[in-house]
């Protein structure tokens, strides 16, 4: 039993899930243009973790029993001025998932949903390993600056991520 308000803000959450998709595909497409072909892969590892955070969302909401509802997706930026700049917005994105995150749990507590607040503790773990990984880029690339041999190190170490669907996820997309 999930009520309205509830499965509402977790629809709406669900959408924003799929946003993050979309930007992050989008951030693959850029680099792959500037010739980062390791950032590349790691963005497009970075879609298919948010299509798993989307569909656990769809999953847990239909499991309810409740109808999801689509909502038409906002356009995502695709110009960016360097890859520091890419990752320096993708944590900025992540800070905000943690605090709506954060919100859900509130409402689910308000409202003394066991379930709800059952369902978000995964993404509450996820949330602290999506902002570090983007600090430790950041850090990386901040250390190297515009020397162009640093950045394709760190093109390189970006080209080793691989995806790894969660135990149990409803879609290895
Ligand atoms: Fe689905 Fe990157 O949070």
């Amino acid at each position: 039993m999930i009520s309205k308000q509830m499965s509402d803000t977790l629809n709406k959450h669900m959408n924003l899930e799929l946003y993050s998709a979309h930007l992050y595909l989008a951030m693959s497409s850029c680099t792959n243009e500037l010739g980062l072909k390791g950032a590349s892969n790691w963005f497009f590892v970075q879609y298919r973790e948010e299509m798993i955070h989307f569909m656990k969302f769809y999953s847990y909401l239909t499991d309810q029993g409740v109808v999801i509802s689509l909502l038409a997706s906002e356009a995502v930026p695709n110009q960016y001025s360097s890859l520091l700049d890419m990752v320096q917005k993708t944590l900025v994105h992540e800070q905000l998932i943690t605090s709506c995150i954060n919100e859900l749990i509130e409402q689910a507590v308000r409202e003394k949903d066991h379930a709800t607040q059952i369902f978000l503790q995964w993404f509450v773990t996820e949330q602290i390993e999506e902002e570090n990984n983007d600090r430790d880029l950041i850090a990386k690339l901040k250390l190297v600056g515009n020397n162009g041999h640093g950045i394709l190190m760190i093109d390189g170490e970006m080209g080793q991520r691989v995806f790894v669907a969660p135990i149990g996820s409803p879609l290895a997309v």
